[in-house]
């Protein structure tokens, strides 16, 4: 039997919350000199056949809203919640109430930071974290969601 993996037309989700807006100017010690606007153009020439967006709020409720819109219709998200990983309680919540698998992400290893970055409270409801490569955190993601 041949088999191929056909991505065509797969619409996948990036989703950033809190202050990730800055990412290539805030604590590039951790987070890296590259801003999501160039990584994302990356991303696009690594999967040109998936149909990939990017959204960004700094606003708890946004992220929700976002996750609601594309949730039932979209084959996957990719979703760094930054600090709202650690407290919100709703994402948990918005995550399982959809039927999009998400991934969690995270730029840096979470693990080897201040201990109340050691919890998550979304982990449980998404299919799988992958976090402490960098950028690279997200292509990682996105190979695990064409996978699934
Ligand atoms: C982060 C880790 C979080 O603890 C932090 O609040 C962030 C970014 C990461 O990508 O490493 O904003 O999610």
């Amino acid at each position: 039997m041949i088999s191929f993996m056909d991505n065509n037309n797969k619409r996948v989700l990036i989703l950033n919350g809190p202050n990730l807006n800055l990412l290539g100017k805030r604590e590039p010690g951790i987070y890296g000199n590259n801003s999501m606007e160039s990584y994302f153009a990356t991303l696009q020439e690594r999967f040109p056949d998936v149909s990939l967006e990017y959204y960004q709020s700094n606003v708890e409720g946004e992220l929700i809203n976002k996750l609601h819109e594309v949730g039932f219709t979209y084959d996957g998200v990719v979703l760094n919640a930054g600090a709202y990983t650690h407290t919100s309680v709703a994402i948990h919540d918005a995550i399982k109430a959809i039927s999009t698998p998400v991934v969690e992400v995270h730029i840096s290893n979470v693990y080897q930071r201040e201990t109340y970055r050691h919890t998550s409270l979304i982990t449980g409801a998404c299919v799988g974290v992958i976090g402490g490569f960098g950028m690279d955190s997200y292509r990682l993601a996105i190979e695990a969601l064409l996978q699934l």
